[in-house]
């Protein structure tokens, strides 16, 4: 059945336990995630960028909500929409179906200029008034993504680099998370802690300057009946790496957050753990496998098989290290 993001966190707050957030914009990840979530019993949250939207269809993604939650009705699934820039395009999500809306004012319209204080309380806040009026869920962020060892904020795609900010800004102060919570009535904050978007995070195995899970100790101690979400936590696992690269691939070595490291920050208040770039690395480790390995195949399915297993072993690891495992 379809529930909030609210429901769905409350719950694991209760019960001490993190939820992954996959990134979806096609039916054989909504597939693999659903079949990880039945195999252990874990409640789902499927998220939708704006590009994947755009990628798929509105009407395509509300019939595949709607015909997954079908196939599993035991799951409770949350559809969320990941990194709303404006109104317009929460209040569309939330029209075609989604139960939860992130919007996303720790950047401007453009998901590249880092806002200010007002524009983010002010938008965040008109977005969770209106969709509390409807019964959705809201996320808010405080913080601006980037990477502690260069100074440089991320482009909300894992695409770039968009220039230079303070190591303040970097990560979420908890005296405003408390107000920022207060002001805007978010229902889910999303923390700055070093993390970024997509495979390359850091060039080494990180360490607690660059990834501070100590900020998120200290932005729960400080609000500890909020719901914190975790940004950027793919682990990009060597093994994917290598599979990639054993494949043709030519990914540089680069460095995730460490599934340990997610487990800690769950300990301390983290709900929603973000991850998009761990399985579209297991989707293409296969699919490159078997174009290497089987140079006269040409039935897609061919390659969508294994692929869906390599996702779905991916999901079932995270739901089972992350306590969401026995939980639906
Ligand atoms: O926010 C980042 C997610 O990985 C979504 O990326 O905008 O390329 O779909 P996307
Ligand atoms: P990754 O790129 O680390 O998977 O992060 C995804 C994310 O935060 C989506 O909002
Ligand atoms: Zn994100």
């Amino acid at each position: 059945a379809l529930i909030t993001l609210r429901q769905l966190l409350d719950h694991a707050a209760e019960y001490g336990y993190g939820v992954p957030a996959f990134n979806i914009n096609n039916m054989e990840q909504g597939i693999a995630i659903m079949k990880a979530a039945a195999k252990c019993d874990a409640p789902v949250i499927m998220q939708a960028s704006r590009g994947a939207r755009s990628y798929a269809g509105d009407i395509m993604l509300r019939h595949m909500i709607q015909a997954l939650s079908e196939m599993y009705p035991d799951i409770p699934l949350c559809m969320h929409q990941d990194h709303g820039n404006n109104e317009a395009t929460c209040l569309t999500a939330i029209r075609h179906g989604f139960t939860s809306v992130m919007m996303d004012g720790s950047l401007k319209e453009d998901m590249k200029t880092p806002a200010d204080w007002d524009y983010n309380v002010a938008i965040t806040k008109r977005v969770a008034d209106m969709a509390h009026w409807v019964g959705a869920s809201v996320e808010g962020e405080l913080g601006v993504l980037g990477n502690l060892e260069t100074g440089e904020a991320a482009e909300e795609d894992g695409s770039g680099a968009v220039g230079k900010l303070s190591h303040d800004q970097l990560l979420t102060d908890p005296d405003e998370a408390l107000d920022f919570v207060k002001l805007t009535k978010v229902d889910a904050l999303a923390i700055a802690c070093g993390t970024s978007h997509g495979a390359y995070k850091f060039s080494r195995k990180p360490t607690g300057d660059i990834l501070a899970i100590s900020q998120i100790e200290k932005i729960h101690a400080k609000i500890p009946n909020v719901h914190l979400v975790m940004h950027g936590s793919s682990s990009v696992p060597q093994y994917l790496q290598d599979l990639i690269n054993e494949s043709g691939g030519e990914m540089p070595q680069t460095y995730g957050v460490p599934v340990e490291e997610i487990e800690r920050g769950i300990k301390s208040g983290v709900r929603k753990v973000n991850i998009d770039t761990d399985n579209r690395m297991a989707l293409t480790a296969q699919f490159r496998k078997v174009a290497q390995d089987k140079p006269t195949e040409f039935d897609p399915r061919k390659f969508m098989i294994p692929a869906m297993e390599e996702m779905e072993k991916l999901c079932l690891d995270r739901f089972q290290r992350f306590g969401t495992a026995g939980n639906a």
